[in-house]
């Protein structure tokens, strides 16, 4: 469901993005547009290499367009200053990638505190949501513990509280169920769209085809554009979508496909890498700078 806002949370205008020049040059995203409201989740497939991670990164203000923009919150990405894209991230995004893994010097409830604190949250205020955003994912009881004593499950729920934590309003999410059982799978997506339901906006990227049956709209990717509908069949999502999850009405987003593609998409890359390790200092800068 969209909420009616003024601004879509995201928008993402004929982005570019082009590594190196000449003849060595790799176009990772060719001029993709589109927009998530709040309320809205949607999701992002395609095959290996076609640009799922550059667009979060550019979502996320990781990251710069060659050409095009990116507005977070109806600020615009292209040109900014690290410092003021770092304090644009703190306050709207919630990131959950790969890469973000938790500080295994921390405990569960001091890793999800520390986007807050970063961000000049007084520390008992911090800690306080921090709690409660553990609560929400079923881990209140499991806040004291350091990562390495979780499970790959818990671990990749506390890295969902710590994306949660404060009310973001819009949550990146790059391949977040990678790693996990089927039912833990399920609970984190469950997480997310429930937070879309109470007015946050998402784009996740996932190879469950049920995953992405939860969505508002798929976007397929393909080659760094984004591929038709009939690129991968003609399959529509809507029968596998939970019948009280409408379509927005309008289809006032930028990207074309609204529930398109196939269940089971061809050519998609197997699961996603298992969890490793940042130092604090690593997972600091992460928060704070460009990569
Ligand atoms: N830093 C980089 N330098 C050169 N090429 C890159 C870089 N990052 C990504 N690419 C290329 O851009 C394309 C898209 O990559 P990526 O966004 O990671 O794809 P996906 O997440 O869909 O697997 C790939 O061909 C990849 O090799
Ligand atoms: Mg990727």
């Amino acid at each position: 469901m969209r909420f009616a806002t003024a601004a879509p949370a995201l928008a993402v205008h004929a982005a570019w993005r082009i590594h190196g020049a000449g003849r060595l040059a790799v176009t990772a995203l060719a001029g993709v547009s589109l927009e998530v409201w709040p309320g809205e989740l949607v999701a992002v497939m395609g095959p290996s290499g076609s640009g799922k991670s550059t667009l979060l990164n550019l979502a996320g203000g990781l990251d710069q367009p060659t050409r095009g923009d990116v507005r977070i919150m109806g600020t615009s990405t292209v040109g900014r200053r690290p410092a003021a894209l770092a304090q644009l991230r703190r306050r709207h995004l919630g990131l959950v990638f790969q890469e973000l893994n938790l500080v295994g010097s921390l405990t569960a409830l001091e890793n999800v505190a520390l986007p807050r604190e970063l961000d000049g949250v007084p520390v008992r205020t911090a800690r306080r949501e921090a709690g409660e955003a553990l609560e929400a994912v079923g881990l209140g009881h499991r806040a004291d513990r350091f990562p390495a004593r979780l499970s790959g499950g818990e671990q990749q729920r506390v890295a969902i509280a710590r994306a949660l934590v404060g009310g973001r309003r819009l949550v990146l999410a790059d391949e977040p169920t990678g790693a996990l059982d089927t039912s833990t799978g399920d609970e984190v997506l469950r997480l997310i769209r429930e937070r879309c339901d109470t007015g946050a906006a998402a784009l996740v990227v996932t190879h469950n085809p049920r995953h992405a049956a939860w969505a508002d709209r798929v976007v397929f990717l393909r080659d760094g554009r984004e591929a038709t509908r009939s690129d991968y069949g003609a399959e529509p999502f809507g029968a596998a979508r939970p019948a009280d999850r409408a379509a927005p009405a309008d289809g006032r987003g930028l990207s074309a496909p609204t529930a398109g593609g196939t269940l089971g998409a061809p050519g998609v890359e197997g699961p996603a890498r298992g969890s490793g390790e940042l130092p604090l200092a690593g997972l600091a800068a992460a928060l704070e700078a460009p990569r």
